[in-house]
């Protein structure tokens, strides 16, 4: 009997691996996916990795980060980059929050930059979220990958821009485990997280963010996924489409 990621039996699959799941049904053989990063991804390589095996399938991945490059390698996933390869079939990843028009933020994990370079290079961008995540208005602590160099400037101009949006928080610099100090990206940069409170507007907020000098990328995903597969208690899936 095939167990959950809470080893419950699949009678009682948890909402994060029904939506996995149903991810891992809709690629087909051949295809070249971008493969996003986090908890809700590292099962869906696992589901796939089933279905590699089950049914010989060839596939190919562009990953977002060494967590997922090392989970697709162990699927037997054949990886490929950006150099080799411009544009991508799809691109399946996670998320911390989306909203009802299909806009989320991400960057929970860190791999927020290339998570949005490889979402843009890809013919159709699916998220993957259990139904927690799913809100009218997005409010999650936005996280931006910042330039080493320019963190100083960077957490001035952000502390200007939160209390223009009326925000009362400051920008964090994230610190992690397992290492002393700030976390340092895939790409060797720091990461802020900004509390905004409720975003009204994504893509303008979205566009203010990322013209700041020394923002590498921000984790505002405006208008980028094409389907949002979301996982529900007791197992069931519904997708929020365009
Ligand atoms: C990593 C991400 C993740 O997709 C996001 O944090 C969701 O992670 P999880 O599936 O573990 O809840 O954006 O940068």
């Amino acid at each position: 009997m095939a167990l959950n990621d809470k080893g419950c039996s699949d009678f009682h699959i948890s909402p994060k691996l029904a939506a996995a799941k149903k991810a891992s049904e809709i690629v087909e053989d051949g295809m070249v996916i971008g493969i996003g990063s986090g908890t809700t991804v590292e099962l869906f390589i696992k589901e796939l990795s089933k279905r590699i095996s089950h049914e010989e399938l060839e596939l190919f991945g562009v990953p977002t980060s060494y967590q997922s490059m090392l989970l697709a390698i162990e699927a037997g996933i054949h990886l490929l980059d950006l150099l080799e390869c411009s544009e991508l079939d799809i691109c399946i990843d996670g998320a911390d929050e989306v909203d009802l028009k299909l806009n989320a933020i991400k960057g929970g994990g860190g791999a927020l930059t290339r998570e949005k370079i490889v979402a843009y290079a890809s013919r159709e961008v699916v998220f993957v979220v259990e139904e927690r995540k799913v809100t009218k208005i997005l409010k999650y602590p936005v996280p931006i990958e910042v330039l080493p160099f320019s963190t100083g400037y960077v957490l001035k101009t952000l502390s200007k821009v939160m209390r223009d949006y009326g925000s009362s928080s400051k920008p964090r610099l994230r610190h992690g485990t397992g290492k002393l100090g700030p976390v340092i990206t895939d790409n060797g940069n720091f990461i802020v997280d900004c509390d905004f409170g409720d975003i009204e507007n994504p893509k303008k907020l979205e566009k203010e963010l990322s013209l700041i000098p020394g923002v590498v990328e921000c984790g505002i995903f405006a208008g980028v996924a094409d389907r949002i597969i979301v996982g529900g208690e007791g197992g069931n899936t519904y997708e929020l489409s365009r």
